[in-house]
């Protein structure tokens, strides 16, 4: 059994689709473990994305996450890291593709409904940071 940090970001609370997001980890046979509904600081989105801050979007991005209600989540269950990144879909939305969670839910590359651990490894480390 394996553990993911997923976040529902800010549009995804704000367009009322949480229920929709939740239903579809549960319905693919997923634990959710711990969950919180609160608003993140600043600093805790900019450790959360250290990877960026470098990237012209940095800003943008947590402009967009701080000081708005975010929902997490440690989701477990046989390849969450894998299957969660497949169920959430590609970040370019021409990618995207439909059935996926951005590719139902979102046409926008900075505003994208839901975050997911890209590996193990950041899983644990995501885990750790929020919870
Ligand atoms: O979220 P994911 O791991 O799929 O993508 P990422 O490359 O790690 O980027 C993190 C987040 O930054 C994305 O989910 C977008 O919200 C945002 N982003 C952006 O605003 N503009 C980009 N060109 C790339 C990413
Ligand atoms: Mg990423």
């Amino acid at each position: 059994m394996e553990r993911t940090f997923i976040m529902i970001k800010p549009d995804g609370i704000q367009r009322r689709i949480m229920g929709e997001v939740i239903s579809r980890i549960e319905n693919k046979g997923f634990k959710i473990l711990r969950a919180k509904l609160f608003k993140p600081s600043k600093s805790l989105i900019e450790e959360h994305y250290q990877e960026h801050r470098e990237k012209e979007f940095f800003h943008e991005l947590i402009d967009y996450i701080s000081g708005e209600s975010v929902m997490i989540m440690e989701v477990e269950g046989e390849s969450a890291v894998e299957v969660m990144r497949l169920m959430i879909g590609n970040k370019d939305p021409k990618l995207a593709a439909p059935g996926t969670i951005r590719g139902d839910f979102s046409n926008e590359k900075t505003q994208n409904v839901i975050h997911g651990s890209d590996s193990i490894e950041n899983a644990n480390r995501e885990i750790s940071l929020w919870f």
